[in-house]
């Protein structure tokens, strides 16, 4: 689904703020324990984890946590400085960057449909071979469909799952660098490409440097997923082609797309094979359990799709991604990896099994190896989500098989990795900038929830454990670690220049909040 348009212009980084170079200034913090941890029995620590982590809290060091209850503000606010932005070191994009006229990084860019072609498709001249209307491939029973497709083989790489705002393409350059080997574009909507509408097309988008890339696509109707499919395969750039099945927004589901087609087994068949028709590439499925937490429907959609997989040819459906949760759970409990090896196993012994490929919770190694453990029938590609989000070198962790104690500069040079990726792609004009800042604001809604492992007293950290309040080992790393949004545009100006005066950002995903003692969040969020 196309992102926000491109907004007001914004005001340059000013000459005096970027010679602003003096640390934030530092307030008065409380401890909760200002002399260190008092001693504690082996017994009495393990015992205390325990207790922790049956609320699902984050067992940080004690030196590092604040007292809340002395006078009852957020130290952290304190700590961090706000209000101090002034006083921050403020960088200016890459001069080489700054100037008019297309984006610097747009001749590295592929997958991009010319513009005539998204006219014609806007002014419905456009020759699909696809008719409207068709529930069929034209071509069902003849070889057509049974074409050589490039393979995708998803077994041992580190997947990084399609991400609505927040997986654009720096974004996804970002976690390329880091060690992700397969990428996929933000899920884009049949009937918005096939109006022709460019901030649809511009999802499609892949960079260079994506070894291994496939672009989501949500349709209700096989027509609107073939007539997608015919432009996607001439002019784009893609590897696989993944359906969406997931998406829990009403707006999608209503009419018959996303999450809904878990119940709809005829319309998926169609869409794949009117799909397929047109495309050189295998085609993925990205489901979830069910739509509502039972009766459980993923098992029997992965059989449909091992059959008809089996009929339409070796290499059409590359595998099937499970997200362990129903359309109704959103992230209220934790994914069910136990299901998803049931979904692996409940395949017919007698034609070729899919890949099944799960998805949700991954966090770090740790929790990667338990995935494993839970679900061993399942391809072992490490599909990244949250996980991602919030720790974008957990592709380095997983390959290295470790858990890194990042610092909060080498953090903060992730970001600036960003911010010149985001000025490659959206422009280093006032838009461009603008509009960079936006998403480096909805990324920063999930990166905050990192907790350093140096702070932590026992590893690793789990994706829905809250932390209670704390500091970090410098200001950084406390800055960093706020859940204030005012202090993400602070770090934003530290990167991108000062926002204007009546600059105010409200981040779009609720899925950001932490799912075990949520309850407040809405079926439009995704999860
Ligand atoms: C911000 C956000 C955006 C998402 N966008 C998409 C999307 O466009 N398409 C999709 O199939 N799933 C989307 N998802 C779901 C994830 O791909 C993934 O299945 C889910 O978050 C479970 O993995 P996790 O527990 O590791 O986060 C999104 C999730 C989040 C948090």
């Amino acid at each position: 689904m196309a992102s926000e348009a491109c907004e007001a212009p914004m005001t340059e980084p000013s000459e005096a703020s970027a010679d602003a170079t003096a640390p934030p200034q530092k307030e008065k913090v409380v401890l909760l324990f200002p002399d260190g941890a008092p001693p504690e029995t082996a017994e009495a620590k393990a015992a205390r984890l325990d207790e922790l982590k049956a609320k699902h809290i984050q067992p940080i060091k004690r030196e590092y946590l604040v007292d809340t209850s002395a006078g009852g503000g957020d130290a952290r606010e304190e700590k961090s400085g706000r209000g101090q932005n002034k006083k921050r070191p403020v960088e200016k994009p890459p001069a080489e960057a700054r100037t008019a006229g297309d984006p610097a990084g747009l001749a590295d860019e592929t997958s991009r449909v010319p513009f005539d072609v998204q006219l014609a498709l806007r002014k419905r001249e456009y020759k699909f071979l696809t008719a409207r209307g068709a529930t069929e491939a034209s071509t069902a029973s003849a070889p057509p469909l049974l074409k050589e497709r490039k393979l995708v083989d998803f077994s041992g790489k580190v997947y990084v799952a399609p991400l609505t705002t927040v997986g654009n393409l720096p974004f996804r350059r970002v976690l390329t660098k880091y060690g992700a080997d397969i990428t996929c574009g933000e899920m884009a909507l049949c009937p918005n490409l096939n109006d022709g509408q460019s901030s649809e097309w511009a999802l499609l988008r892949r960079h260079k440097d994506e070894k291994c890339f496939g672009v989501q696509l949500s349709a209700a109707h096989g027509d609107q997923f073939g007539r997608a499919c015919e432009v996607v395969d001439k002019y784009g750039d893609v590897d696989f082609v993944d359906l969406n099945m997931g998406c829990p927004i009403d707006l999608v589901c209503s009419k018959g797309g996303g999450a809904a087609l878990m119940r709809r087994n005829k319309k998926v068949r169609s869409i794949l094979e009117m799909g397929l028709e047109r495309l050189s590439v295998p085609m993925t499925l990205k489901m979830r359990t069910g739509w509502d937490e039972d009766p459980k429907l993923a098992h029997t959609m992965a059989g449909y799709a091992q059959a008809w997989a089996h009929e339409l040819g070796p290499g059409s459906v590359a595998c099937v991604f499970v997200h362990g949760r129903s359309r109704t759970a959103r992230y209220s409990r934790a994914a069910n990896w136990a299901y998803v090896e049931t979904v692996a196993r409940c395949q017919d012994d007698a034609i070729p099994k899919l890949p099944i490929i799960g998805n949700g919770d991954i966090m770090s190694y740790a929790d990667w190896e338990e995935k494993r453990k839970t679900a061993p029938s399942t391809c072992d590609c490490a599909m990244l989500a949250r996980g991602a989000l919030i720790k974008p070198w957990l592709p380095t962790e997983l390959h290295e098989k470790r858990a890194w104690d990042i610092s909060a500069s080498e953090r903060l040079d992730i970001l600036r990795d960003f911010a010149k990726f985001g000025l490659d792609h959206w422009g280093a004009d006032d838009c461009g900038v603008g509009r960079c800042r936006r998403f480096l604001l909805e990324w920063l809604s999930f990166l905050h929830r990192y907790t350093p492992v140096g702070l932590l007293e026992r590893l690793p950290q789990r994706m829905n454990d809250r932390p209670p309040k704390f500091v970090g080992r410098n200001d950084l790393e406390t800055l960093m670690a706020s859940d204030d949004s005012r202090d993400w545009v602070t770090i934003s100006e530290m990167l991108l220049g000062k926002v204007p005066e009546d600059f105010s950002f409200t981040p779009k995903h609720k899925a950001n909040s932490y799912a075990a003692a949520d309850t407040t969040a809405k079926p439009t969020d995704w999860g």
